[in-house]
């Protein structure tokens, strides 16, 4: 039988990768989203690339109720990866209690849940943005934390703290929680991807959809910051290795590995956003139109990991070269019938 695992926020860019990992892996995947950030389209892309639909159940995870009946259901899962939550950094400062309400409140009824029906196992979607604008580069997972920019990255510093308080109070859960850098890219196939609503505010999708002719030009935000060219660096992680981490950690934890750890999931490799479009234009052929813009306000000038302990102790490290990634954002990206 395989084992069971119950992805939240599945339907959504990164859970839907990872629920192709998991069941390459072998794994028995449940979604459960509300799809108030995604579609279900992306399980029928799912089912594509693996031959498999997983198992869907619409549910709120703020709903107590609904959501123990979706867990009471498959009481039997190995382990949960929660990545439902909201996303918007702009959004979280101007409506920060719904912020603080989804997050949270979706995050504390999985982990009674896990509680009640004995699910020993999570995996926490945190964020490079616990590190704040960091002192020193690359950051470990010993940098310091620095106080949230926003309300969107108070809810992972919150949700860390209340995910090793439950973990050191019930000694039969373990916890895993991964820093994300900046993910991006899409599934070779082209048949999952990210496909933000609106106007994108994140760089890879703004990218592609400029180099479609949906947006007339990329603004690049500063041209001034104190690092090699004068642009903003980030750490650019491949949503398929993104993805593979999560079964690494889960592994991790299946096989004995306890209490609450964390690990960064970065390259290891600090990119410029010229660097990015550069990288693009070389990629795909495809010329971006850009113009340079003055910062944006909470941008960070440079970030990217120290990703060696994820190497050292789950055996995970990023390895698809960046212009196979910006190959397939454009494959995704020209893709219609994958999206809504
Ligand atoms: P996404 O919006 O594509 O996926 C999140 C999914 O959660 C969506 O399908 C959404 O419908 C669902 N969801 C939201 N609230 C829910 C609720 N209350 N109940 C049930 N489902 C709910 O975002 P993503 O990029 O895949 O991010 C996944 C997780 O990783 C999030 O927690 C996000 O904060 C975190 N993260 C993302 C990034 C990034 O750059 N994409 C970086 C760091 C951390
Ligand atoms: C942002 C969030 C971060 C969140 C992550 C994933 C902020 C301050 N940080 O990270 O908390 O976890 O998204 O959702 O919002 N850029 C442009 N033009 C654009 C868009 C972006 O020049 O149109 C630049 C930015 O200035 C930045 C880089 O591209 O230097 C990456 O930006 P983005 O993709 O938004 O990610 P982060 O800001 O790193």
């Amino acid at each position: 039988m395989a084992q069971k695992i119950i992805v939240t926020g599945g339907a959504g860019y990164i859970g839907s990768h990872t629920t192709v990992a998991l069941q390459d892996a072998g794994f028995d995947v449940i979604v459960l989203d509300n799809l108030i950030n995604s579609s279900e389209k992306s399980l029928h892309g799912v089912e594509k690339i693996t031959g498999i639909h997983p198992e869907f159940i619409h549910v709120d995870c703020t709903d107590r109720d609904a959501t123990r009946n979706a867990f009471k259901k498959h009481s039997d899962a190995v382990g949960v990866i929660h990545f439902a939550g909201l996303k918007a950094v702009g959004e979280s400062v101007e409506k920060p209690l719904m912020y603080y309400r989804n997050n949270l409140d979706s995050l504390i009824n999985v982990l009674e849940m896990m509680r009640e029906f004995n699910i020993p196992n999570i995996v926490f979607s945190s964020s490079a943005t616990v590190y704040g604008n960091p002192d020193i580069l690359p950051v470990t997972e010993e940098t310091p934390l620095k106080p949230a920019q926003s309300p969107y990255g108070q809810t992972k510093v919150m949700g860390e703290e209340i995910i090793r308080d439950m973990v050191r109070a019930t000694p039969t859960i373990n916890a895993t929680l991964l820093r994300y850098f900046n993910p991006i890219g899409a599934h070779p196939s082209g048949q999952i991807g990210e496909n933000p609503r609106g106007i994108p505010n994140n760089l890879m999708p703004y990218i592609t959809q400029t180099a479609i002719g949906m947006r007339e030009q990329l603004s690049i935000f500063g041209d001034d910051y104190d690092t090699d060219d004068g642009f903003c660096v980030r750490d650019y992680i491949d949503v398929n290795d993104l993805a593979r981490a999560h079964v690494a950690a889960l592994r991790h934890m299946i096989n004995g590995a306890h209490g609450a750890n964390v690990f960064n999931l970065g390259t290891g490799h600090g990119v410029s956003v010229m660097e990015m479009v550069n990288a693009f234009e070389s990629a795909t052929g495809v010329k971006i139109k850009y113009k340079i813009a003055p910062r944006r306000p909470g941008d960070v000038p440079a970030i990217w990991a120290d990703a060696t302990h994820a190497k050292r102790v789950l055996g995970w490290s990023a390895n698809t070269p960046l212009v196979d990634t910006l190959a397939s954002a454009w494959r995704w990206q020209q893709n219609p019938d994958a999206k809504d």
